[in-house]
C-alpha cells in the first residue's frame, strides 16, 4: 500500500512530507485500482480456460470461451489506459479476485461434472462479474471526474461487456439450475 492520506493540518505543510492535494490522492487511488483490476483480469485469463473445461453444458463452455476472448480485450484496454496516463502498466495483486477464483476451483473439485456443478460454476463466475462491474463503474466515474475522458470511455466499454456477460450467465443459470433440480428429483 502507498502512504496513507496525509492529515492536512496547517503545520503539516512545513514538515518533510509534501502534502498531497485531494485530487492528487484521488489520482493515486485511481491508479491503484487500475493496477488491481489489471491483475484481476490477467488472473482470469488463467482461470477461465479451467472453468470452460469443467463446464458440462456446451452453452456454458462457449460462454466462458467467449468471455476469455473479451478478457484479453479488457487487458488491452487497461494497457491503453495506462498509456494515456503515461504510466507503466503494472499489476498489483487483487486478493479479492484470487479468493473468488479459489472458491470456484474448490467447487469444481468438490463435485462431479453435471448440471449441478455447472450451477456452481455460474455462481462463481457471476461473483467475478459483479466484482468487475463494480470495479469498472468506480474507475469510470473516477476517470470522468479526473478529466480523463478517453480512459473513462474505455472503462465504460469494458463495464458494459461485463454486464452483458453477467446477463448471459443469469439466463443460463435459469435453465441450468432447473435442469439440476429436475435431475435430483428423478433420482430421489
Ligand atoms: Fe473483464
Ligand atoms: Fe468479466
Amino acid at each position: 500500500m502507498k502512504a496513507k492520506t496525509e492529515k492536512s493540518t496547517p503545520s503539516a505543510s512545513h514538515g518533510k512530507k509534501s502534502v498531497k492535494s485531494s485530487k492528487e490522492s484521488l489520482e493515486d487511488i485511481f491508479e491503484d485500482l487500475l493496477k488491481d483490476i489489471y491483475w484481476a483480469e490477467k488472473h482470469l485469463t488463467k482461470a477461465l480456460p479451467k472453468m470452460a473445461k469443467a463446464a458440462f453444458s456446451d452453452e456454458l463452455r462457449e460462454a466462458f470461451e467467449t468471455h476469455l476472448e473479451q478478457t484479453h480485450r479488457h487487458i488491452g484496454r487497461l494497457e491503453e489506459c495506462f498509456e494515456l496516463l503515461e504510466k507503466k502498466a503494472v499489476a498489483k495483486k487483487c486478493e479479492a479476485m484470487e479468493g473468488l477464483i479459489k472458491e470456484g476451483e474448490e467447487s469444481i473439485e468438490d463435485h462431479d461434472a453435471g448440471h449441478a456443478r455447472d450451477a456452481g460454476l455460474i455462481a462463481s463466475a457471476q461473483k467475478v462479474e459483479h466484482y468487475e462491474i463494480s470495479a469498472y463503474g468506480t474507475l469510470r466515474t473516477m476517470a470522468t471526474v479526473l478529466g480523463k475522458a478517453q480512459c473513462a470511455q474505455l472503462l465504460e466499454e469494458t463495464k458494459d461487456e461485463e454486464a452483458e456477460t453477467d446477463a448471459k450467465l443469469t439466463e443460463l443459470a435459469q435453465r441450468i439450475n432447473q435442469q439440476a433440480a429436475e435431475f435430483v428429483g428423478e433420482e430421489a
